[in-house]
């Protein structure tokens, strides 16, 4: 039986992720009305491809923490995930990781070819600035979680990261850090900012955020040699095939699980005053033991 007050992580974690399905559902027709079929088409498929929507659930929970509505955070956490979505679109590009499965479907350019793939992106980035735009419209105090998603998903973000990857760089936390734990980090760093956190819990939620990035990473990659395509929705054993350098190639396969533990061990000390975080205690956890 269950204990009165015990958290129920994946009743949460599916709480949230129907909740900015819903809203993406209504995001992309509303905020594009008369754009081109086939444009949308693109859009809709890889966004409602049914990831794990980590990254907006995490924004909403950030905020959450804080005492805040989550309602005003919604168009960030649709935003990010748009963000996640576009970079996972332009990762999957023959001149990227070339990849052909990605959320258990055909890539983007394996369904409707490469030019459109790249356009379907683009347009995702410019539809998750507008949402983040119109919500700043109408709370303008809202302007600094957007400033943050997009110096995260930016040069100095995520994108940066992309290009220390494509360049096999050998320091892989600098490129983990900023090609995934980047917009990971945002997330958390969005939802504190629309929720009005305090300097003192924003302090240890973005210690947390940024070990957590680097943590889901090195699970990523572990999952990349560990997993089949069936469980995981993308192709797997193209890591070492590309010869990336990920953790798994640096340290091997006991050696990245070690880290990874190391990792959990750091954030689960920078969560440790922080109070209503549960729910990250319990993500740590899952992350940890993911299998996709
Ligand atoms: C995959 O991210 C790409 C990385 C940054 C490692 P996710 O594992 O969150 O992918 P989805 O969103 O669930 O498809
Ligand atoms: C992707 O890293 C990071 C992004 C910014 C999209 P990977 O190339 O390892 O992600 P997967 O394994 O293709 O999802
Ligand atoms: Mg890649
Ligand atoms: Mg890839
Ligand atoms: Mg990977």
């Amino acid at each position: 039986m269950k204990m009165a007050n015990s958290f129920d992580f994946a009743e949460q974690m599916t709480q949230g992720a129907r909740e900015v399905e819903s809203a993406l559902q209504t995001c992309i027709p509303k905020l594009f009305p008369g754009a081109p079929e086939k444009l949308l088409d693109a859009m809709q498929y890889s966004l409602m491809a049914g990831g794990k929507r980590i990254r907006p659930v995490m924004l909403l929970e950030s905020c959450r923490l804080t005492g805040a509505d989550t309602q005003r955070a919604l168009p960030f956490a649709c935003a990010v995930e748009m963000i996640h979505t576009y970079s996972l679109i332009h990762d999957d590009l023959p001149a990227m990781d070339n990849d052909d499965l990605r959320r258990g479907k055909p890539t983007s350019h394996k369904m409707f070819g490469e030019a459109m793939a790249i356009l379907a992106g683009d347009a995702l980035l410019n539809g998750a600035f507008e949402a983040m735009s119109r919500a700043c419209l109408a709370a303008p105090e809202l302007v600094p979680a957007m400033v943050c998603v997009a110096r995260a998903s930016g040069a100095c973000g995520m994108i940066g990261g992309q290009v220390l990857d494509m360049a096999a760089q050998q320091d892989v936390e600098q490129t983990d850090r900023l090609k995934t734990g980047a917009l990971l980090r945002c997330a958390v760093e969005a939802g504190l900012l629309c929720g009005g956190a305090d300097e003192a819990t924003k302090a240890k939620m973005l210690a947390f955020a940024e070990d957590y990035g680097v943590l889901f990473q090195i699970t990523d990659d572990l999952l990349d040699v560990l997993s089949t395509p069936e469980i995981l929705g993308k192709s797997v054993g193209k890591d070492q095939r590309d010869e990336k350098a990920t953790f798994v190639a640096k340290y091997g396969l006991n050696g990245a699980k070690r880290l990874a533990d190391d990792y959990a061990q750091r954030c689960r000390e920078h969560l440790g005053g922080v109070s209503r975080a549960v729910f990250f205690s319990a993500l740590l956890t899952n992350t940890i033991e993911r299998k996709k």
